[in-house]
């Protein structure tokens, strides 16, 4: 399965998601390679500092990948059983080579209206990814949404998504958790920290993607 987390925006969490999709599928015991896509190598880093800082954690593989990801992904993906593609924030080559040879598109998007601007760009880039890949499953994800009982953010993004029925909501949401951040450096996930709440939400998340498989 080749899931590729992808958005036009910068900073939303989608190398968040995908590490702790990483670490949480490996812990599950699937075969899995994280490809970075992102010049950034925010995720290449994290599979370095898990080498570093974590040794007794299950080692993870990573690839960087520039260009044309269509010939690696379908390579890997007779390999391993889930291929995770972490792209830039922007449109590029590699976030339409990868999202046209994925099963599953990961959206990630923070739940408020400035972050939600380019829902109609990326509405019509998906309609331009299904002219390729008639089959692609796309799934929104909702990250860093407010934890406080009193935000109505959440909501008020779920009521705009409503007008997109191409983008589809998980059911699980990402809150804004500071072991997201805690875990990074150590190249861990939070499946493998002390809070119970973002290891949970992970946990059904991944669930929910393998689900779709
Ligand atoms: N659920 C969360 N709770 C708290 N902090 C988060 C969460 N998700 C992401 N962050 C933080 O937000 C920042 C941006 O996250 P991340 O790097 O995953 O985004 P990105 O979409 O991959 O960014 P880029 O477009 O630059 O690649 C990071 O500092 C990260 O630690
Ligand atoms: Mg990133």
């Amino acid at each position: 399965m080749i899931i590729t987390i992808g958005s036009l925006k910068g900073g939303v969490g989608k190398s968040t998601a995908t590490v702790n999709a990483a670490a949480e599928l490996t812990r599950l015991g699937y075969k899995t390679i994280v490809v970075d896509a992102d010049p950034i190598g925010t995720t290449a880093n994290w599979i370095g500092d898990r080498e570093k800082q974590s040794p007794d954690h299950a080692a993870i593989i990573g690839i960087q990948k520039k260009g044309n990801l269509r010939s690696t992904l379908q390579e890997l993906d007779t390999n391993y059983d889930v291929v995770l593609v972490d792209v830039g924030g922007y449109d590029s080559q590699e976030m339409r080579t990868a999202a046209t040879s994925s099963d599953l598109l990961v959206v990630p998007m923070k739940p408020s209206p400035v972050d939600l601007d380019t829902l109609p760009q990326f509405v019509d880039l998906l309609g331009a990814f299904r002219d390729f890949n008639p089959e692609l499953l796309v799934r929104g994800l909702f990250t860093q949404a407010p934890t406080h009982s009193m935000s109505k953010k959440l909501d008020d993004a779920k009521d705009i998504l409503g007008d997109y029925p191409e983008l589809p909501l998980f059911d699980t949401t990402m809150y804004q958790r500071s072991a997201y951040m805690d875990v990074m450096p150590l190249g861990r996930g939070v499946v493998e920290w002390n809070d119970s709440k973002a290891k949970a939400e992970t946990q059904v998340l991944v669930q929910e993607m393998m689900s779709l498989a």
